[in-house]
């Protein structure tokens, strides 16, 4: 995982080139520089691996779903969503440049992510990318992360069922991600802001709807569990060499401490 994670930083650090107007690209640098784990990419890139593919064809996509996330983050600590002044260790980008430039710099990394597939993808057919593009922004449009965003904000401070709450984190995160994402609300509950580089505890002020509160953390550990072993399930199906470093990627996102 460090070594993919490398390789990803450099190849996003040159995605995205400090040049004019330099407020604009400072702000986007800051958020997708900020030393995220890279799971999304990683696991983008172990998927090309795990059908034969190297991760040179995956690259290209692989940083897009990076620029999405961070984008999506940037716009969810905002004022108008959460209000939260800590990502990654850091302040929050509206914190530092302000909310327009936060704005700004989440909708031009949305932007790049679409245009970095179909400029820089290379030896993958054409019809591979035009259907790798659709995905993509079907997973993050209103059938996606923002119908996910939505609903969750729709369900602050009320009582939602336990199949809202599975859509919510289905859409906000899963489409993205297609993986668990049961243990981030875990975590919001057992752990600091220190440890977590974020703000702990958010989750339970706004009374927002997670598994933790609708089932209590240990159950809620054991259905991240049950969620990762189904996983590990799937991937019997491909060669044991292959599969290995998902195997490994879904037990470190269910085990995970940050
Ligand atoms: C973090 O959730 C937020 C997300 C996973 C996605 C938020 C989505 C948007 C703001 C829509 C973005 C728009 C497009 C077009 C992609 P959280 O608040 O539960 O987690 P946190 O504790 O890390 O803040
Ligand atoms: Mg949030």
């Amino acid at each position: 995982m460090a070594t993919k994670a490398k390789y990803v930083n450099k190849a996003l650090d040159a995605a995205v080139p400090l040049q004019h107007p330099m407020k604009i690209h400072e702000a986007m640098r800051y958020s997708l520089l900020a030393g995220g784990k890279r799971v999304r990419p990683i696991l983008c890139i172990a998927s090309c691996e795990l059908v034969g593919g190297d991760e040179s064809l995956a690259i290209p996509v692989a940083c897009a779903v990076e620029m999405i996330h961070t984008m999506s983050l940037i716009h969810d600590d905002l004022p108008c969503m959460d209000n939260d002044d800590l990502r990654r260790r850091k302040q929050t980008n509206h914190r530092v440049f302000g909310e327009e430039t936060a704005v700004l710099a989440g909708d031009a990394l949305l932007s790049l992510a679409f245009e970095y597939v179909a400029a820089k993808t290379t030896r993958v057919s054409p019809e591979s990318i035009i259907q790798a593009i659709a995905e993509l922004g079907s997973a993050v449009g209103s059938e996606g992360l923002v119908a996910g965003q939505i609903t969750d904000i729709c369900s602050e401070g009320t009582q939602v069922s336990l199949s809202k709450l599975e859509y919510i984190h289905v859409h906000k995160t899963a489409k993205l991600l297609e993986a668990s994402a049961v243990v981030d609300d875990v975590l919001d509950v057992t752990k600091s802001s220190a440890e977590l580089g974020k703000t702990a505890g958010k989750d339970l002020a706004s009374d927002k709807a997670t598994y933790p509160k609708l089932m209590g953390v240990d159950k809620a550990m054991k259905l991240a569990g049950k969620l990762a072993d189904h996983a590990m399930q799937e991937l019997a199906y491909f060669e044991p060499a292959r599969a290995a470093p998902l195997y490994y990627l879904a037990d470190h996102i269910a085990n995970r401490q940050n």
